[in-house]
């Protein structure tokens, strides 16, 4: 049991959501426990999501660099190989730096870690299976939130085994590089996992069911975004729909069918990789019986202050609507503890940057070039293509463009949108922008140091208001 103790708030779930919730909650003087499931903090996004991806992500890049990519700078490598268990345990070494760090800040912020599955009786009961089955004990609670985040969501004709047929999981892991790899859904995962095996010698098919990729962001520059794709060596199956797959001695076997014409066709991979989403993970949290409304698609139902329709019960992170990102779960971790003291927690869902870590990397923030046409929003464009900039020209990285789409008559940035190496730590001014509520002309007569790729990120702005000077 857990001694009689009355919480003021139990968190179940430690992911990027959970963990800072806690953490703010020991911050404002809360009396405060969370409780995880899978043996280590961090969720998904340290475990087996954003952290592992981009240590793998990094890791082939800088192969692929030194095999291939280093010759507009006059550097030869010979002879330049990779050994796959070194880099895996880098990555594997840096998820358990950072889970443990986690568990040391919640230390320091006075929250009780409690290892186990949580189940929620009733409002303000919260019952802990431990990570053997048994049941632990009851906690009493004035407030829980449920951080539960996600799963990836299954395609029955395919079913993953996580060891030919996989998910985002199993492709971290894989114990060598496939020769043939296919991909189904050209989204985020699909785009980032299939370029690490790329980068490492597999040849990557990407199999979508739309015409497009990374459906959601904006039309102009996926398309530009899919072509530098394939120019590296992806392969694209669009307007195709996968209608069985199975395993097949080492390998597997995929029926994919034009989703146009109707004609099919069998492929075969040494390893699948399904990511066609992901979806919320409630299950055995006891919601049904709590009494706790249910949206769409599976998630929890919110109002804008986080709160479910039980008192007392609220939920954040890839649990609720939105978009499925770490740090959009960590603002409303934050947010939420925030309304439950009564102070005025609140996510400004205009201003959360995407990024999608390929190199180069695709960013964007606010809306995209369709949604403003599609509201009938009168509009300004502003692009700056990376070729005009000189830093980009020195580094041999000319691959990409800066997109502004602001309002026509006010100037106002709606959305900011750009393919750069560095497009994820450039996307942060644009997050600032949009949340000062800033003009084109803001930022085109903001100085920005010389040489630097954010200058094209000026100039865009300066194309958006007038003209552009390197253009
Ligand atoms: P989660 O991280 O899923 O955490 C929920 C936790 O709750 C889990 O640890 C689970 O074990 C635990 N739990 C569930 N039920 C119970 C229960 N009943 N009792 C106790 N514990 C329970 N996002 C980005 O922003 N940037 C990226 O680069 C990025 N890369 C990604 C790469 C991959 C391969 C994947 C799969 C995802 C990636 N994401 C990325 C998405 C990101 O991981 C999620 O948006 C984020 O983890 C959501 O946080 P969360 O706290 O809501 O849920
Ligand atoms: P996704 O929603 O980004 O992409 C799924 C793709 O699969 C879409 O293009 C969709 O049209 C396609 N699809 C769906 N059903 C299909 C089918 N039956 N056959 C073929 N294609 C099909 O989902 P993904 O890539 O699985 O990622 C899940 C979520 O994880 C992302 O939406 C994102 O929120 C998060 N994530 C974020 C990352 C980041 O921020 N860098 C990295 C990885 C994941």
């Amino acid at each position: 049991s857990f001694g009689g103790t009355e919480y003021d708030v139990v968190i179940v779930g430690g992911g990027p959501g959970g963990y800072p919730a806690a953490i703010k909650a020991g911050q404002l003087g809360l009396k405060v426990a969370c409780v995880e499931m899978r043996g280590a903090l961090g969720g998904t996004c340290l475990n087996v999501g954003c952290i592992p991806s981009k240590a793998l992500l990094h890791s082939s890049h800088l192969y692929e660099e030194a095999a291939h990519g280093f010759g507009p700078h006059g550097i030869k490598a010979d002879n330049v190989r990779i050994e796959l268990d070194k880099l895996m345990e880098h990555k594997q070494k840096t998820v358990t730096g950072l889970t443990s760090g986690i568990e040391g800040l919640l230390k320091k912020y006075k929250c009780d870690y409690i290892k186990g599955k949580g189940k929620i009786l009733k409002a303000g009961e919260v019952q802990v299976t431990d990570l053997d089955g048994n049941v632990a004990g009851v906690i009493k609670t004035k407030n829980i939130v449920i951080a539960t985040g996600s799963v990836p969501t299954p395609l029955p004709p395919v079913p993953v085994d996580e060891e030919v047929i996989v998910s985002s999981t199993g492709c971290l892991s894989l114990k060598k590089v496939p020769k043939k790899m296919i991909v189904i859904g050209a989204g985020v995962i699909g785009l980032e996992m299939g370029s690490v095996w790329r980068r490492l010698g597999a040849d990557v098919t990407v199999v979508e069911f739309l015409e497009r990729v990374t459906p959601g962001i904006d039309e102009e520059i996926a398309k530009t975004f899919q072509r530098t794709l394939s120019k590296q060596g992806m392969k694209f199956k669009m307007g195709t729909k996968v209608v069985k797959g199975e395993r097949v001695g080492d390998g597997a076997k995929l029926t994919v069918e034009s989703v146009k014409k109707g004609e099919q066709e069998v492929l075969d991979a040494d390893i699948v990789l399904v990511a066609i989403g992901r979806s919320p993970f409630t299950a055995g949290l006891g919601l049904d019986d709590a009494g706790v409304k249910m949206g769409p698609r599976g998630i929890v139902d919110v109002d804008d202050h986080f709160a479910t329709n039980v008192p007392g019960i609220w939920a954040i992170g890839d649990v609720i609507r939105g978009t499925m990102l770490a740090h959009k779960a960590e603002e409303e971790g934050i947010a939420v503890i925030e309304n439950i003291v009564g102070k005025k927690g609140h996510v400004n869902y205009d201003a959360i940057p995407n990024v999608i870590y390929t190199f180069p990397e695709l960013a964007c923030v606010g809306k995209t070039e369709d949604e403003v046409k599609a509201a009938g929003i009168k509009y300004k464009i502003g692009k700056f293509p990376l070729m005009a900039n000189s830093r980009a020209r020195a580094n041999a990285l000319t691959d990409g463009l800066v997109k502004f789409v602001t309002e026509a008559d006010t100037g106002k940035i709606l959305g900011v949108h750009i393919i750069a190496h560095n497009a994820g730590e450039m996307i942060a001014e644009g997050v600032l922008g949009l949340e000062y509520g800033a003009t084109a002309e803001d930022i085109a007569r903001t100085c920005h140091a010389h040489p630097t790729m954010s200058e094209a990120f000026k100039e865009a702005a300066m194309a958006a208001y007038d003209k552009p000077i390197h253009f």
